[in-house]
């Protein structure tokens, strides 16, 4: 892993760059932040330091805001509520190229909108992985969650995540002051969402459920299409299909994946933005369908016989081993690093005084 994974993931990570600049941090491997990265979320991530004054910590998140034109300093107050969040929950990737290699960039430059970061991938054929079984070209989504809400109906009326997440509350000598226990806003719906709204909790509740169970369901679907299509794909490539016949196929499934992919990758999006989590989920169902129309028809040059050979996709794990998603490989790094390094690098932290 690359030193940019830490970059959600603390304050330290700002205090490191401060140091060493961006070149020394970004090009630095994940190891070497051990010992100088153990703190969670701190203060520092979202305050100047010192003071209750929000800021950005991360250059490149001041950068990417640059190019959507909204910089932070000339944000309004609740723009600002909404742009710390931003800081990590995000899509963002690792730079490739030789000067930049491994820098963090939020794929922003042609907007924020699932089709504008989609034509920016494309445009310099960026792709985080190849699938094993189709040989596909692949976008990894993070978790667009600041992207998403932007597209529902709080972010279109200005509604911030701290207005849910964070909310005001008095205290017992009757002192307001911001809640930064960040949690579930349904769990303490008074100073949530009834600030707003007249409804009863029960309905609120209900919205929410039934908003995500649609999401579900329309994921469900497209996941059951891109499984067929990568198949296909083996199949096609195995009776001698060209890279040029399988070119317009393979970027349809990109395509499908990538929408799939940041529809449920960012939590919470089928609440923050419900209609636009079922468009992009029915255009995931679309392009992996354009995909196996092509397929069928160069199944059929190539003389090979229907039905394929399906994989089993009856359990939740098994339908993600097929998309690509190799989540005991992921949770066993994950165990590993929690076990043996963590450890180590909290007793050589200890040694050296905190500076934030
Ligand atoms: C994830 C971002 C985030 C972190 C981390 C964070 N804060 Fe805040 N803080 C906020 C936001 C957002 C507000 C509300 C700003 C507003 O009202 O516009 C706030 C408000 C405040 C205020 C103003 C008084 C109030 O209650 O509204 C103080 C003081 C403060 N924070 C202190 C801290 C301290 C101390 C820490 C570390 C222990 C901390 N914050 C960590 C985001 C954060
Ligand atoms: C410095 C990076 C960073 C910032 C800034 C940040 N978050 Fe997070 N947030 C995370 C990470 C990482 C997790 C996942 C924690 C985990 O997996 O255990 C998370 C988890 C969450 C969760 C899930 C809650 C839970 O208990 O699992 C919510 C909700 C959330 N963040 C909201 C916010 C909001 C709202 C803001 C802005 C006020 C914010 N975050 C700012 C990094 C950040
Ligand atoms: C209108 C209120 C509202 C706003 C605005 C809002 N959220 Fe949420 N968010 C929720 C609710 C409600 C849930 C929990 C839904 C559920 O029960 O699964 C949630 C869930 C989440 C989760 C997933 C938590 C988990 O455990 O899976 C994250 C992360 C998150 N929100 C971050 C944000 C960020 C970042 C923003 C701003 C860019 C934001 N939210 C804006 C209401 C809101
Ligand atoms: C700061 C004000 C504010 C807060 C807090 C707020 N909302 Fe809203 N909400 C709005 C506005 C404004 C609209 C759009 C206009 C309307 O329909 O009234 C809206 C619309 C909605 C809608 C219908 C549109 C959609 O996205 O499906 C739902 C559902 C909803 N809110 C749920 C919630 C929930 C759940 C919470 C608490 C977690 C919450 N809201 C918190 C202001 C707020």
């Amino acid at each position: 892993m690359p030193m940019a994974c830490w970059s959600c993931k603390s304050p330290d990570v700002p205090r490191v760059i401060e140091e060493q600049g961006e070149d020394g941090y970004f090009t630095g491997k994940w190891a070497k932040g051990g010992p100088e990265i153990v703190n969670v979320l701190g203060c520092s991530d979202c305050h100047v330091k010192g003071s209750s004054k929000l800021r950005m910590s991360r250059p490149y998140v001041e950068r990417a805001m640059n190019t959507i034109d909204t910089p932070f300093d000339e944000a309004s107050r609740k723009d600002k509520q909404s742009m710390v969040c931003a800081q990590c929950h995000v899509e963002y990737y690792f730079e490739k190229t030789a000067d930049r290699k491994g820098f963090v960039k939020f794929p922003w430059d042609m907007g924020t909108t699932v089709e504008q970061m989609e034509v920016y991938y494309d445009s310099m054929e960026f792709s985080d992985w190849t699938h094993a079984v189709s040989k596909t070209p692949m976008l990894k989504a993070q978790h667009p969650g600041y992207e998403t809400w932007k597209m529902g109906t709080h972010g279109q009326n200005n509604v911030s995540c701290v207005d849910c997440h964070m909310p005001k509350v008095t205290n017992d000598k009757g002192r307001k002051y911001t809640d930064h226990k960040v949690g579930n806003p349904l769990d303490r719906f008074e100073e949530t969402c009834a600030t707003c709204h007249t409804q009863s909790k029960e309905f609120m509740v209900k919205q929410v459920e039934e908003s995500k169970h649609k999401a579900a369901d329309l994921k469900a679907r497209a996941e059951a299409q891109l499984v067929k299509a990568h198949f296909e794909a083996k199949a096609a490539w195995d009776a001698g299909a060209t890279e040029v016949e399988m070119k317009p196929i393979l970027m349809d499934i990109r395509h499908s994946q990538w929408r799939w992919d940041y529809a449920t990758a960012s939590h919470g999006a089928s609440t923050h933005a419900p209609a636009e989590v079922l468009r992009i989920l029915g255009t995931a169902v679309d392009k992996a369908a354009d995909a196996r129309i092509k397929l069928a028809q160069l199944l059929a040059v190539k003389g090979v016989k229907q039905p394929i050979a399906y994989p089993d996709t009856s359990t939740k794990a098994k339908a993600q081993a097929a998309l690509g998603m190799d989540m005991k490989k992921m949770n066993a790094e994950k165990a590993e690093f929690k076990k043996t390094l963590v450890p180590q690098w909290k007793e050589e932290a200890k040694k050296r005084e905190a500076t934030y």
